[in-house]
Protein backbone atom coordinates (compact mmCIF):
# COMPACT_ATOMS: atom_id res chain seq x y z
CA UNK A 1 0.00 0.00 0.00
CA UNK A 2 1.38 3.55 -1.01
CA UNK A 3 1.05 6.25 1.51
CA UNK A 4 -0.81 8.83 0.40
CA UNK A 5 -2.71 12.10 2.16
CA UNK A 6 -5.93 13.96 1.04
CA UNK A 7 -6.38 17.37 1.54
CA UNK A 8 -9.94 18.78 0.60
CA UNK A 9 -11.29 21.99 -0.54
CA UNK A 10 -14.32 22.91 1.34
CA UNK A 11 -16.69 25.09 -0.84
CA UNK A 12 -18.24 22.56 -3.36
CA UNK A 13 -16.38 19.59 -2.19
CA UNK A 14 -17.58 19.53 1.49
CA UNK A 15 -20.82 21.87 1.57
CA UNK A 16 -22.31 23.71 -0.78
CA UNK A 17 -22.31 27.27 0.48
CA UNK A 18 -21.23 28.43 -3.08
CA UNK A 19 -25.49 29.20 -2.79
CA UNK A 20 -25.31 31.33 0.28
CA UNK A 21 -22.19 33.37 -1.01
CA UNK A 22 -24.50 33.92 -3.66
CA UNK A 23 -27.48 35.33 -2.13
CA UNK A 24 -25.02 37.55 -0.04
CA UNK A 25 -23.31 38.77 -2.95
CA UNK A 26 -26.49 39.50 -5.22
CA UNK A 27 -27.66 41.93 -2.17
CA UNK A 28 -24.43 43.94 -2.53
CA UNK A 29 -25.05 43.78 -5.93
CA UNK A 30 -28.25 45.07 -6.03
CA UNK A 31 -27.58 47.28 -3.36
CA UNK A 32 -25.47 48.87 -5.44
CA UNK A 33 -27.96 48.82 -8.59
CA UNK A 34 -26.92 45.96 -10.64
CA UNK A 35 -27.74 42.01 -11.41
CA UNK A 36 -25.56 39.23 -9.79
CA UNK A 37 -26.57 36.40 -11.79
CA UNK A 38 -25.71 32.46 -11.07
CA UNK A 39 -23.40 32.47 -13.94
CA UNK A 40 -21.88 35.53 -12.45
CA UNK A 41 -21.26 33.61 -8.91
CA UNK A 42 -19.86 30.77 -10.86
CA UNK A 43 -16.51 33.18 -10.97
CA UNK A 44 -16.01 33.40 -7.78
CA UNK A 45 -15.76 29.60 -7.04
CA UNK A 46 -11.99 29.69 -5.06
CA UNK A 47 -11.62 32.83 -5.22
CA UNK A 48 -11.09 34.66 -1.99
CA UNK A 49 -13.32 37.43 -0.42
CA UNK A 50 -11.61 40.96 -1.23
CA UNK A 51 -10.97 39.44 -5.22
CA UNK A 52 -14.44 38.30 -5.16
CA UNK A 53 -15.60 41.98 -4.01
CA UNK A 54 -12.83 43.40 -7.13
CA UNK A 55 -14.96 40.75 -9.51
CA UNK A 56 -18.26 41.84 -8.30
CA UNK A 57 -17.71 45.33 -8.93
CA UNK A 58 -15.87 44.93 -12.36
CA UNK A 59 -19.46 43.01 -13.22
CA UNK A 60 -21.50 46.30 -12.16
CA UNK A 61 -18.63 48.34 -14.01
CA UNK A 62 -19.09 50.24 -10.15
CA UNK A 63 -16.13 52.27 -8.57
CA UNK A 64 -16.78 52.66 -5.37
CA UNK A 65 -13.49 54.25 -2.15
CA UNK A 66 -11.37 51.98 -0.70
CA UNK A 67 -13.11 52.70 2.96
CA UNK A 68 -16.56 51.52 1.06
CA UNK A 69 -14.93 48.49 0.21
CA UNK A 70 -13.73 47.72 3.29
CA UNK A 71 -17.43 48.58 4.43
CA UNK A 72 -19.14 45.88 1.82
CA UNK A 73 -17.00 43.15 2.92
CA UNK A 74 -17.93 43.28 6.14
CA UNK A 75 -21.72 43.87 5.02
CA UNK A 76 -21.46 40.47 2.85
CA UNK A 77 -19.25 38.39 5.58
CA UNK A 78 -22.13 39.05 7.92
CA UNK A 79 -24.87 37.85 6.05
CA UNK A 80 -22.91 35.09 4.85
CA UNK A 81 -22.95 34.09 8.40
CA UNK A 82 -26.27 34.46 8.71
CA UNK A 83 -26.70 31.45 6.49
CA UNK A 84 -23.66 29.85 7.77
CA UNK A 85 -25.08 30.09 11.53
CA UNK A 86 -27.79 27.88 9.98
CA UNK A 87 -25.98 24.74 8.65
CA UNK A 88 -26.31 21.66 9.94
CA UNK A 89 -24.90 17.72 9.44
CA UNK A 90 -27.20 17.80 6.43
CA UNK A 91 -25.77 19.95 4.56
CA UNK A 92 -22.27 17.33 3.74
CA UNK A 93 -22.34 16.41 0.51
CA UNK A 94 -23.29 13.17 -0.99
CA UNK A 95 -20.29 10.81 -0.78
CA UNK A 96 -18.16 12.81 1.56
CA UNK A 97 -18.93 10.93 4.88
CA UNK A 98 -18.35 7.24 3.33
CA UNK A 99 -15.09 8.96 2.32
CA UNK A 100 -13.65 10.09 5.16
CA UNK A 101 -14.52 7.13 6.87
CA UNK A 102 -12.76 4.71 4.42
CA UNK A 103 -9.73 7.22 5.24
CA UNK A 104 -10.22 6.37 9.00
CA UNK A 105 -10.59 2.45 8.24
CA UNK A 106 -7.20 3.05 6.10
CA UNK A 107 -5.00 5.35 8.40
CA UNK A 108 -5.10 7.62 5.69
CA UNK A 109 -4.72 10.90 7.13
CA UNK A 110 -6.22 14.21 5.37
CA UNK A 111 -6.32 17.77 5.98
CA UNK A 112 -8.65 21.12 4.71
CA UNK A 113 -7.10 23.54 2.41
CA UNK A 114 -9.73 26.54 1.50
CA UNK A 115 -9.38 30.17 0.75
CA UNK A 116 -12.15 30.70 3.34
CA UNK A 117 -11.62 32.43 6.45
CA UNK A 118 -14.66 31.11 7.64
CA UNK A 119 -13.67 27.44 7.11
CA UNK A 120 -12.93 26.57 10.37
CA UNK A 121 -16.76 27.65 11.38
CA UNK A 122 -18.37 26.02 8.73
CA UNK A 123 -16.83 22.52 9.60
CA UNK A 124 -17.76 22.94 12.95
CA UNK A 125 -21.40 24.14 12.22
CA UNK A 126 -21.37 20.40 10.05
CA UNK A 127 -20.02 18.70 12.86
CA UNK A 128 -16.73 17.62 10.76
CA UNK A 129 -13.86 20.03 12.50
CA UNK A 130 -12.24 17.38 15.11
CA UNK A 131 -11.97 14.88 11.80
CA UNK A 132 -9.45 16.98 10.43
CA UNK A 133 -5.75 16.14 11.03
CA UNK A 134 -5.07 19.90 9.63
CA UNK A 135 -6.99 23.15 9.04
CA UNK A 136 -5.42 25.15 5.99
CA UNK A 137 -7.41 28.30 5.57
CA UNK A 138 -8.02 32.05 4.05
CA UNK A 139 -5.95 32.77 7.07
CA UNK A 140 -2.92 30.96 6.84
CA UNK A 141 -2.16 31.81 3.34
CA UNK A 142 -0.76 34.61 1.94
CA UNK A 143 -1.15 33.92 -2.14
CA UNK A 144 -4.45 32.92 -2.61
CA UNK A 145 -5.20 30.22 -5.17
CA UNK A 146 -4.10 29.15 -8.16
CA UNK A 147 -1.00 29.87 -5.91
CA UNK A 148 0.18 26.41 -4.55
CA UNK A 149 0.33 27.61 -0.89
CA UNK A 150 -2.64 26.35 1.00
CA UNK A 151 -2.02 22.70 -0.56
CA UNK A 152 1.94 22.86 0.40
CA UNK A 153 1.02 24.29 3.82
CA UNK A 154 -1.43 21.46 4.23
CA UNK A 155 1.28 19.15 2.95
CA UNK A 156 3.41 20.11 5.89
CA UNK A 157 0.79 19.62 8.53
CA UNK A 158 0.54 16.45 7.42
CA UNK A 159 4.38 15.53 7.38
CA UNK A 160 3.66 14.17 3.35
CA UNK A 161 5.37 14.69 0.35
CA UNK A 162 3.41 17.03 -2.51
CA UNK A 163 3.78 14.01 -4.83
CA UNK A 164 1.98 11.71 -2.03
CA UNK A 165 -0.84 14.41 -1.51
CA UNK A 166 -4.54 13.91 -3.42
CA UNK A 167 -6.74 16.81 -3.38
CA UNK A 168 -9.92 17.28 -3.95
CA UNK A 169 -10.73 20.42 -5.40
CA UNK A 170 -14.96 21.83 -7.78
CA UNK A 171 -12.46 24.99 -8.75
CA UNK A 172 -10.42 25.92 -11.71
CA UNK A 173 -8.03 27.80 -9.59
CA UNK A 174 -7.94 25.49 -7.24
CA UNK A 175 -7.22 22.46 -9.51
CA UNK A 176 -4.23 25.03 -10.84
CA UNK A 177 -2.84 25.52 -7.34
CA UNK A 178 -2.96 21.54 -7.03
CA UNK A 179 -1.08 20.98 -9.97
CA UNK A 180 1.29 23.12 -9.12
CA UNK A 181 2.05 21.96 -6.08
CA UNK A 182 2.72 18.76 -8.15
CA UNK A 183 -0.30 16.54 -6.27
CA UNK A 184 -2.46 14.42 -7.67
CA UNK A 185 -5.57 16.66 -8.33
CA UNK A 186 -9.30 14.87 -8.18
CA UNK A 187 -11.83 17.50 -10.09
CA UNK A 188 -15.40 17.82 -8.45
CA UNK A 189 -17.72 18.79 -11.17
CA UNK A 190 -17.47 19.22 -15.06
CA UNK A 191 -14.50 17.51 -17.16
CA UNK A 192 -14.92 20.04 -19.50
CA UNK A 193 -13.70 23.03 -16.79
CA UNK A 194 -11.52 20.93 -14.83
CA UNK A 195 -9.70 18.93 -17.65
CA UNK A 196 -6.72 19.74 -15.93
CA UNK A 197 -7.20 17.88 -12.76
CA UNK A 198 -6.04 13.84 -12.94
CA UNK A 199 -9.52 12.65 -12.98
CA UNK A 200 -13.09 14.20 -12.53
CA UNK A 201 -16.39 12.77 -10.76
CA UNK A 202 -19.67 14.73 -10.98
CA UNK A 203 -19.81 14.90 -7.09
CA UNK A 204 -18.11 12.62 -4.11
CA UNK A 205 -19.66 9.75 -4.47
CA UNK A 206 -17.19 9.21 -7.42
CA UNK A 207 -14.78 7.81 -4.70
CA UNK A 208 -15.99 4.51 -4.65
CA UNK A 209 -13.94 1.57 -3.56
CA UNK A 210 -13.06 0.34 -6.39
CA UNK A 211 -11.27 3.76 -7.17
CA UNK A 212 -9.55 4.30 -4.00
CA UNK A 213 -8.00 1.11 -4.00
CA UNK A 214 -6.46 2.17 -7.90
CA UNK A 215 -4.96 5.46 -5.52
CA UNK A 216 -3.47 3.32 -2.70
CA UNK A 217 -2.29 0.36 -4.53
C1 LIG B 1 -13.97 29.69 -1.07
C2 LIG B 1 -15.18 29.93 -1.95
C3 LIG B 1 -15.18 31.35 -2.48
C4 LIG B 1 -15.05 32.34 -1.33
C5 LIG B 1 -13.76 32.06 -0.57
C6 LIG B 1 -13.57 33.01 0.61
O1 LIG B 1 -12.84 29.56 -1.86
O2 LIG B 1 -15.19 29.03 -3.04
O3 LIG B 1 -16.37 31.57 -3.20
O4 LIG B 1 -15.05 33.66 -1.81
O5 LIG B 1 -13.78 30.73 -0.11
O6 LIG B 1 -14.53 32.72 1.59
P1 LIG B 1 -14.78 33.56 2.89
O7 LIG B 1 -15.64 32.63 3.73
O8 LIG B 1 -13.47 33.83 3.51
O9 LIG B 1 -15.48 34.79 2.50
MG1 LIG C 1 -14.38 25.11 -3.78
Amino acid sequence: MKKIAFIFDLDGVIVDTAKYHFLAWRNLANQLGFEFTEEHNELLKGVSRVKSLEILLNIGKVEISEEEKQKYLIKKNEEYLGYVNKMTDEEILPGVKGLLDFLDENKITYALGSASKNAPLILEKVGLYNRFTAIVDGNDVSKAKPDPEVFLIGAKKLEMNAENCVVVEDAIAGVEAAKAANMTCVGIGEQEVLGQADFVFNDMTGFTPDFLNQLIN
